[in-house]
């Protein structure tokens, strides 16, 4: 991974996003309980929580997939309301879902200009250009240090790590304002977790794109995030800067109890102003 200290976000950085009061319930099932978040340009947010505790439903807002019941989301300064997820990717907005959604017995490079291929006319017929793809898909995973043994293998040849690479890859290439990423490292070894990070923090480091990185044990993503939000039970019951917390705190936080008040109180305990 890179490991070059990265310097902090600019107090100058404008706000990208702002989800605010964001409720959302399925039947009788209440998944998020008037939810906040800011995200500001070359941010990277890490979204953690429990399981249910309401993560991939936020995203899924974001992304176009859910209608809030209520709140707002503005983005770039706009109110914007996302009846799909084309309406949200037309606003920058991209997202790399749990299951990632490559095509497994196609190749790497057709997975990765799934949707927007390249054609040439031959003999008057419209054709894939599979050359121009294979190189462009080469020289792009190339120039983001990801290495595979071909670009022509079938993506169901790869490890895990490699297929979430891959669909990091395509989800950049698109160039989006805001790449949000659900669960990257579920399921990864530790050198393929490191190199998912490690795309995210080459990000982070040009601070163009800003990230939502949604985990589910936050020990592995401290480095590579400028601050953390903790998902309890469908509320924020956390919001720490990285530079202002260590692990330990955090992870003393979150074990100290169960509920909102119970996590507020023992953050207060523990560092008074940190929530
Ligand atoms: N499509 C759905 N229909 C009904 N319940 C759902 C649906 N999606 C999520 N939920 C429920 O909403 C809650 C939050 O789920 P989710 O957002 O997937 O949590 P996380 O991603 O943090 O694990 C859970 O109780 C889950 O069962
Ligand atoms: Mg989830």
């Amino acid at each position: 991974m890179n490991t070059q200290a990265i310097p902090p976000l600019s107090k100058d950085a404008p706000t990208v996003l702002e989800m605010t009061n964001i409720s959302k319930s399925f039947g009788a099932v209440t998944a998020l309980v008037d939810v906040s978040i800011k995200l500001r340009q070359g941010e990277v947010l890490a979204l953690v929580g429990d399981n249910g505790a309401g993560k991939s439903t936020l995203i899924k807002i974001l992304s176009g997939f859910h209608q809030p019941d209520t709140g707002t989301i503005v983005s770039q300064g706009k109110e914007v309301r996302f009846a799909s997820p084309r309406d949200a990717r037309a606003q920058g907005i991209e997202t790399v879902y749990q299951d990632l959604a490559l095509v497994g017995d196609l190749s790497v490079f057709h997975n990765m200009f799934l949707g927007r291929e390249y054609h040439k006319r031959f003999l008057g017929l419209n054709l894939l250009d599979n050359r121009k793809m294979r190189e462009q898909a080469q020289l792009y995973l190339d120039t983001l240090g990801i290495t595979i043994p071909s670009v022509n293998s079938t993506v169901d040849l790869l490890s895990g790590g490699q297929r979430q690479c891959i669909a990091v890859a395509r989800s950049i290439y698109s160039s989006p304002k805001i790449l949000v990423l659900d669960e990257p490292l579920a399921a990864l070894g530790v050198r393929e977790s490191a190199h998912v990070l490690g795309l995210i923090q080459n990000l982070r480091q040009q601070r163009q794109v800003s990230v939502i990185l949604i985990v589910h044990n936050y020990n592995q993503i401290f480095e590579v995030c400028d601050r953390i939000n903790f998902l309890h039970a469908g509320e924020v019951a956390l919001d720490a800067s990285t530079a202002d917390t260590s692990e330990e705190e955090l992870i003393r936080i979150v074990k100290s109890g169960l509920g909102t008040r119970a996590i507020e109180a023992a953050a207060a305990e523990i560092r008074p102003g940190l929530v």
